[in-house]
């Protein structure tokens, strides 16, 4: 089945296709002109998606050598994200679906991070935990199929996505803030300076990195001079200690062979090693880093595993910017 996936939750417009399972062409075009802002624009996000959708689609077509009539189904991101930039796609998805006169599904976000999984290893088996950690979310799943998911913990404030940005915001970097702070605490010494790990008794999943963030406010605006490399590497070293921590808790308590990790945060290279190293003996995964952040291929491919099972969306379902995953 050929499955044309669209994203555009947030700031990242994207297309691909899936074909019987395999990725043909995933195309990302990430919105630059946020940077000078520091942070995403919705209502610009929401333009620049419009601009560029019907050119990404004809492009990604014409890469594969596949005509728009073949086309059987197409997913579309349906939330959580930006209500505005959710609409934009989802509108051009509806008007491309009515126009070919083929199905469309509106898929969760969260759920196609989690699946862009089995495009890194198609051999994944269930049950496994997935550590969801993006933007706006930082969630431990219980994975055992298709649409059964356990929630075993999230964060009762910042995601672990958001800490990276506003520290970044903090110490005077760009944005987005995780790949900012990677870099520069490639330089830095992490056990330089001690920033608290939040919840961190009990086996307690769940997450908090709101007073972390304040924690870094607060060491930033008292010392006279400070290192940034140091300090990035030591705020890097707090979140990944306390995601490494909870998801070997929900390993050991679930007692799964495998673990995935998910979303933008995962691309982190410090986390990926640190989960491989804690997780010795159990099986490990994560997408190659286009796989992690947003992207169309995520989308096609979970689009298609609904669509193949039968399973589509009417013509006027709604966009959904605070879709839960159950
Ligand atoms: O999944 P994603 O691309 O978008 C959402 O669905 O939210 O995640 C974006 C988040 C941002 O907060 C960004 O700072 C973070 O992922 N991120 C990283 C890295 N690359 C992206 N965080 C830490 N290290 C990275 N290398
Ligand atoms: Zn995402």
């Amino acid at each position: 089945m050929i499955v044309l996936g669209i994203e555009t939750s947030c700031d990242e417009t994207a297309v691909s296709v899936s074909k019987n399972y395999k990725i043909l062409h995933s195309e990302v075009s990430t919105q630059t002109i946020h940077r000078k802002f520091g942070g995403v624009v919705p209502e610009i996000a929401s333009r620049e998606h419009e601009k560029l959708l019907n050119d990404m689609v004809d492009y990604t077509l014409n890469k594969i050598k596949i005509s728009r009539l073949e086309i059987e189904g197409i997913a579309v991101t349906q939330g959580p994200g930006l209500a505005g930039t959710l609409i934009t796609g989802v509108c051009f998805a509806k008007g491309l679906a009515q126009g070919l006169n083929c199905k469309i599904i509106g898929v969760n976000h969260l759920e196609a991070h989690i699946f862009a999984n089995f495009l890194a290893d198609p051999k994944l088996e269930y049950p496994f935990v997935c550590l969801l950690v993006s933007g706006g979310h930082t969630q431990i799943w219980f994975v055992e199929g298709l649409n059964n998911y356990k929630l075993m913990g999230e964060t009762r404030d910042d995601a672990a996505g958001e800490a990276f940005d506003k520290g970044a915001r903090i110490l005077g970097l760009g944005y987005p803030g995780g790949p900012e702070i990677e870099k520069l605490s490639k330089t830095g010494d992490e056990k330089s300076i001690s920033f608290p790990r939040a919840l961190m008794k009990n086996k307690n999943l769940e997450f908090s990195f709101s007073g972390l963030k304040t924690s870094l406010l607060y060491y930033v605006d008292n010392q006279k001079s400070i290192l940034k490399s140091d300090v990035a590497a030591s705020y890097q070293a707090a979140i990944i200690d306390a995601l490494i921590t909870k998801l070997k808790w929900a390993m050991d308590k679930t007692n799964c062979k495998s673990c995935v990790i998910a979303g933008g945060v995962a691309s982190n290279q410090v986390l990926r090693k640190y989960v491989k190293q804690t997780m010795k003996n159990k099986k490990v995964i994560f997408p190659e880093i286009s796989l992690c952040t947003d992207n169309a291929a995520m989308i096609a491919y979970l689009g298609e595993l609904y669509l193949q099972k039968g399973i589509s969306s009417k013509i006027d379902f709604p966009v959904l910017p605070n879709m839960k995953l159950i």
